[in-house]
């Protein structure tokens, strides 16, 4: 099964390899991608990021998620990249959407 995670930043695009158990915010600053971030605890939403494909493929939304994002926005597939961990192979797009 093809499989490759595209994190998408506000200046680099790039297809990194899945490594399963991580975060969405761990690949991107491992492999130098621009994703914003600043708590890495799931309060500060800069690290929000719109899950543009693959969303079965990542384990559910977290408390901290729950708490931070509306109910809506997990509904559309936002997700906080720092909560976000990859459960299994597969395409996964993931655009890094802040609020501001
Ligand atoms: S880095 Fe703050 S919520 Fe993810």
């Amino acid at each position: 099964m093809p499989a490759s995670l595209q994190l998408i930043g506000r200046s680099v695009n790039k297809n990194v390899e899945i490594q399963l158990g991580t975060t969405i915010l761990q690949h991107a600053l491992e492999h130098k991608v621009d994703f914003q971030n600043l708590c890495t605890r799931g309060t500060c939403a800069r690290c929000r990021c719109l899950i543009e494909e693959g969303r079965e493929h990542l384990a559910d939304a977290t408390e901290a998620e729950h708490k931070r994002l509306d109910p809506e926005e997990l509904e559309e597939g936002y997700r906080l990249g720092c909560q976000t961990v990859v459960a299994q192979e597969g395409i996964i797009v993931a655009r890094n959407k802040t609020y501001f």
